[in-house]
């Protein structure tokens, strides 16, 4: 009981940080320039695979490895969103405009994960360096294969452990954030799962046209949100909506 209330105290606080510094709170389908800066020099996720790679010795402090994950994190996010970004430029050139809103919704999303995850490496006083994303644009049935394995990996894999990481730190502000993208990861898997199989049976028209994108949590919902973020408790008159 104790723990739940630090838990949402944090959540509290942290959304008030993120609310504050946010200008993208309105209902513009304008979207946010990816974020494009990195960690460099820590230990990476491969996004794609799953697979780690490390500049130096795995630490065993749970601290040091929270710092590590959310610098991955922050990495994985930021490439997510101008990934997804340049896969809905191909969608649209494709003429398939439901997917291109998708993936800019995702993007939009990406992008509001990797921004949680650097206001909480800031706080924690480490520097967070500038990156450039690397990706290859396919076509869209191929684009959104990979969009699948991505947040499979980040859903099942990558976030599981990260928030484990940093519930042994005992770090409250990483796992909200960690969770936050967590929680949307799962959301965008099924998002695209249903859009490459809409893609087979020809049957894409069916898919939604608008989103709408919490500003605090990057919660994504593809029809009318609730009242309240059911991630964040943000309220819905804050959400992006995406309609092209
Ligand atoms: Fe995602
Ligand atoms: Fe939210």
């Amino acid at each position: 009981m104790k723990k739940h209330t630090i838990i949402i105290s944090a959540a509290f606080l942290l959304g008030l940080a993120i609310l504050s510094s946010c200008n993208n709170s309105g209902t513009s389908a304008k979207l946010q320039e990816p974020a494009t800066t990195q960690a460099s020099n820590v230990l990476t996720a491969d996004r794609e695979t799953g697979e780690k790679e490390s500049n130096g010795p795995a630490s065993a402090d749970p601290k040091v490895k929270t710092s590590d994950d959310l610098l991955s994190a922050f990495k994985g996010e930021s490439t997510a969103s101008a990934k997804y970004a340049a896969y809905s430029k191909k969608a649209e050139q494709e003429g398939q405009r439901e997917i291109a809103i998708l993936f800019k919704a995702a993007s939009a999303a990406e992008h509001i994960h990797a921004t949680n995850h650097k206001a909480v490496l800031e706080e924690a006083g480490v520097k967070v360096t500038p990156v450039k994303p690397e990706f290859t644009v396919k076509s869209t049935k191929e684009n959104l294969e990979d969009a699948i394995k991505g947040e499979t990996y980040e859903a099942t894999t990558m976030y599981p452990e990260f928030l484990k990481n940093a519930e042994a730190a005992g770090n409250q502000l990483a796992m909200i954030s960690l969770n936050y993208a967590f929680k949307t990861e799962k959301k965008h898997k099924v998002m695209y799962e249903n859009a490459l199989s809409a893609l087979g049976n020809k049957s894409v028209k069916t898919l939604s046209m608008v989103y709408y994108v919490c500003p605090t949590c990057g919660n994504t919902y593809d029809i009318t949100p609730p009242q309240r973020c059911g991630i964040s408790m943000t309220n819905s008159e804050k959400f992006i909506k995406i309609t092209s």
